[in-house]
């Protein structure tokens, strides 16, 4: 038997090794051609110290120079010693180009197009060897435009193990994205994707968490949720989905079915635009409840664009709430106007 350890490297790469119950995280690595930070291989210099964000593993054998007790207990761990109890993610400390590897890359064929409004497009995709192409929920890829050498980022709205993934777009007039779903986009097209990417993903659940999103940013939520769905988070999650005009509001359906299936999860929208139909007209924040926010005990995940992201910690921090962590994904607008889609960050 072998276990899935996700390893993220700090420029967003994530790449996914297996490594067998006895066999140590760096050893693995050095399998699969990947170089992460070591020295002495001896748990005796501390340059292989990682964070691990999931899963369960035994430390190994190590000096207290190489990693402290209190260390330990927040969670890090040393990859030369470290043998996995379960699939594992582990934060790298150095680059995928340090570490001698890159994001990979795929290819896939578009199976369908959902225009859902004049705002948004989904789209879904079978992957060539979909074995290969593993990711964690709320991560994202960059996708070749076809017929440009343009790549846009664009978050995962389904989870890790469905067959064929999804994403969700918001169309920019005059996106090179945008223009090619809206105008050229078929059933059958051949896309090449990169990645997976980025450091916006679910983390093992400990405490409750609030869950973000702001517009199509409830694509990565999405994707969080169809995970719960098979390993229940037996914690309360609340959704707060904010959008800019009722054109926006997509996947509620989803929403509704995850409340129905996830003991727990609960959600609620609301629309910025005055003139909307929506029972809340205006943010986020006016949605977020002290028992959203569990006097600060809480994980907040928060995906959207970055007035939104300022926003609610701004709000959280004129109500005396420092959350326990806040995972953010921030979107911005790409520089050239010719090719204004919104990409994503992690935060
Ligand atoms: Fe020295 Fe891991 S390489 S402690």
């Amino acid at each position: 038997m072998t276990y899935k350890v996700a390893l993220s490297f700090e420029d967003g790469v994530t790449r996914f090794i297996k490594c067998g119950p006895n066999e140590t995280v760096a050893d693995a690595s050095y399998k699969a051609r990947i170089n992460i930070p070591l020295d002495c291989r001896d748990g005796a210099c501390g340059t292989c110290k990682s964070l691990c964000e999931s899963g369960t593993y035994d430390g190994g054998d190590y000096i207290d120079e190489a990693l402290t007790d209190d260390e330990a207990e927040a969670g890090y761990a040393l990859p030369c010693q470290m043998t996995p109890k379960s699939d594992l993610v582990l934060q790298i400390p150095t680059t995928s180009d340090m570490a001698k590897t890159g994001a990979s890359t795929h290819r896939g064929t578009i199976t369908e197009i959902r225009r859902y409004s004049s705002t948004t497009i989904g789209f879904s995709m079978a992957v060539e060897d979909r074995a290969a192409l593993s990711y964690l929920p709320g991560q994202y890829v960059n996708i070749q435009v076809p017929g440009t050498d343009v790549e846009r980022s664009y978050s995962f709205s389904n989870g890790p193990d469905v067959e064929e993934i999804s994403f969700l777009v918001k169309i920019t007039p005059g996106g090179a994205m945008s223009t090619y779903l809206s105008d050229r986009a078929g059933v059958g097209d051949t896309l090449a994707l990169t990645g997976p990417m980025g450091s916006f993903f679910l983390r093992e659940p400990k405490r409750p968490a609030l869950l973000l999103g702001g517009g199509t940013g409830l694509a990565p939520l999405l994707a969080m949720l169809e995970t719960m769905t098979t390993t229940a988070p037996g914690q309360p999650v609340h959704l707060i989905l904010g959008v800019t005009t009722d054109e926006d509001l997509v996947e509620l359906d989803k929403l509704r079915h995850y409340a129905d299936t996830i003991e727990g999860f609960t959600w609620d929208y609301c629309v910025a635009d005055p003139e909307s139909e929506a029972p809340n007209k205006g943010y986020v924040t006016a949605l977020i409840e002290p028992t959203h926010v569990n006097d600060g005990d809480v994980d907040v995940y928060l995906c959207g664009p970055p007035p939104m992201v300022e926003a609610v910690r701004g709000f959280l921090k004129s109500e005396g709430i420092t959350p326990a962590n806040f995972y953010s994904e921030k979107f911005a607008l790409a520089a050239a106007p010719a090719t204004g889609d919104l990409v994503g960050a992690s935060a």
